[in-house]
């Protein structure tokens, strides 16, 4: 599976593929500046698919020093049933438990009914009915 590292230079050919995939919704932080500086947070941990150079899958991962998180799980329509998700999240995930990162999270939005079905299917992640997320935005000044 031709998984590496996302770098920099990958971000045009990410947006395109985030843009062409319903259910992600794109936010001021996936602009360049943001992505590199993600990316310059948690180095070698987002990953991407490439395939004769035409990149066909991604995963954001980042971590705090306690939790891993998760976003942007995204793979081309004509690339899904053949286990670049899974691929992505196996690879992530021992990236993060070889940092001593152990626990992961990620948040899906109610109203992706895909990204639901995909994530109850996925064996060892639970659905949480016990916590409800408060978020709040504040601008650099
Ligand atoms: C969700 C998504 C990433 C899955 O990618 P994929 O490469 O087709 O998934 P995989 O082939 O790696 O499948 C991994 C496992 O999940 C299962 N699976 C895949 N899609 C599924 C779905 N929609 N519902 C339930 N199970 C699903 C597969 O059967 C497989 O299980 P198995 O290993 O027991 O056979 C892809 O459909 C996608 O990009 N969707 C749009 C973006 C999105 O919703 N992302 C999630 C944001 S949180």
């Amino acid at each position: 599976m031709p998984i590496r590292p996302i770098a920099p230079a990958d971000h045009m050919a990410l947006l395109a593929l985030w843009q062409r995939t319903p259910g992600l919704q794109l936010r001021d932080e996936d602009g360049y500046e943001p992505f590199c500086a993600y990316l310059a947070r948690n180095p070698e941990l987002s990953l991407l698919i490439e395939l004769d150079g035409r990149i066909v899958a991604s995963l954001l991962v980042g971590h705090d020093g306690r939790r891993g998180y998760l976003q942007h799980l995204a793979v081309d329509q004509t690339c899904r049933g053949r286990g670049f998700a899974r691929a992505l999240l196996d690879e992530a995930l021992a990236r993060l438990a070889r940092l001593g990162i152990g626990k992961s999270h990620v948040f899906v939005l109610r109203d992706a009914p895909l990204a639901q079905t995909f994530w109850s299917a996925q064996v060892g992640w639970e659905r949480r009915s016990d916590i409800q997320v408060y978020s709040t935005r504040r601008s650099s000044e």
